[in-house]
C-alpha cells in the first residue's frame, strides 16, 4: 500500500551539503505495524515528512494508495495529507481548551466534514481508543497516555489508511508507551478495517513488538532484527506487567 523507491534527500549546499537519504527503498502492507529505528540525525523524521507530504524529496518516488509523489512540493500533495496520512507526534499537539471529542472533531471539521458528522465520527474514534468515558475532559484532566490516545483518535477519525508516528511514546512512561503500542497493533490488525502504521522509536523494547523493524542507517533502510541484537529474545527483561 506504501512503496518508497530510491528516495533521496539532501539539505544545504556547498560545504554545508548533507545527503540525509541516499536511496531509501521500503514498502508497507495494509495491516502492518512497522517500527523505524536509527541514530539521532539519521533522517527518520525527514523520511516521515516526505512520506507525509510535508517535504519534497530530491530523487526517487513514493506511491501511496495509487498516488505517486515524493519529489512534489508540499503544495501539490494536499490530497495525500488530507486523505491518506494521519500524524501522531511525541507531544500530543492537542488544543488545551477543547474537550477530547472537540479536539478530534475539529480536525474533521477543518477538512470540510459537517459538524454533526464530525462529532459522530469523533465519538466512534474515541471509543475505539478506549476513551468513551473521557469524551468531555480537556487535556489537563487527562493523563499523558490518555492525551496520546486522543491524538490517535484524531489521526484515525478521518479513515486514513496509514498513520505516521514520530516518537509517539517519547513523552510517556513505560506502561503508557506499551499501551499505545498495543493500541497501534490492534488498529493495524483490526479485521474489518486494518490500517498501516510507521512508527519512529528509540526504544528497542517497543520496536521489537512491532510486526517488523527497519533500521535507517547511512541514508538507507535495512530490515533489522534488533530483538536479537539487543538480546531481547530471552523475554527476561523483568519489566512486564
Ligand atoms: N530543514 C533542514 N535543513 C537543514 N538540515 C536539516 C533540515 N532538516 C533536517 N536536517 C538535518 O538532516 C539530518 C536528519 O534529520 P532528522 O530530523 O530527519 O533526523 P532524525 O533521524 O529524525 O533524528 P532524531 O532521532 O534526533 O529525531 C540532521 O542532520 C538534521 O540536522
Ligand atoms: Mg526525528
Amino acid at each position: 500500500m506504501l512503496d518508497v523507491k530510491g528516495l533521496t534527500k539532501t539539505f544545504g549546499s556547498g560545504s554545508n551539503k548533507l545527503q540525509v537519504l541516499k536511496g531509501v527503498d521500503m514498502s508497507i502492507e495494509t495491516g502492518e505495524m512497522v517500527a523505524l529505528m536509527g541514530p539521532s540525525g539519521s533522517g527518520k523524521s525527514t523520511l516521515l515528512n516526505i512520506i507525509g507530504g510535508l517535504l519534497a524529496g530530491d530523487g526517487g518516488e513514493i506511491v501511496l494508495g495509487g498516488k505517486s509523489y515524493g519529489q512534489k512540493s508540499p503544495s501539490n500533495v494536499v490530497d495525500v495529507r488530507r486523505d491518506s496520512v494521519g500524524w501522531i507526534f511525541q507531544d500530543f499537539h492537542l488544543l488545551d481548551n477543547l474537550t477530547a471529542v472537540d479536539n478530534v472533531a475539529i480536525a474533521l471539521e477543518l477538512s470540510g466534514v459537517p459538524s454533526r458528522e464530525a462529532v459522530a465520527a469523533a465519538t466512534v474514534a474515541l471509543t475505539k481508543v478506549g476513551l468513551e468515558d473521557r469524551m468531555n475532559h480537556i487535556p489537563d484532566q487527562l493523563s499523558g497516555g490518555q492525551q496520546q490516545r486522543v491524538a490517535i483518535a484524531r489521526a484515525i477519525a478521518g479513515n486514513r489508511p496509514i498513520l505516521l508516528a514520530d516518537e509517539p511514546t517519547g513523552n510517556l512512561d513505560i506502561a503508557s508507551g506499551k499501551e499505545v503500542l498495543q493500541l497501534f497493533k490492534d488498529l493495524c490488525h483490526d479485521e474489518e478495517n486494518p490500517i498501516s502504521i510507521l512508527m519512529v522509536t528509540h526504544d528497542p523494547d517497543l520496536a521489537s513488538n512491532a510486526d517488523r523493524m527497519l533500521l535507517l542507517n547511512d541514508g538507507k533502510t535495512e530490515a533489522s532484527d534488533i530483538r536479537s541484537a539487543w538480546g531481547l529474545d530471552s523475554e527476561d527483561g523483568g519489566e512486564e506487567e
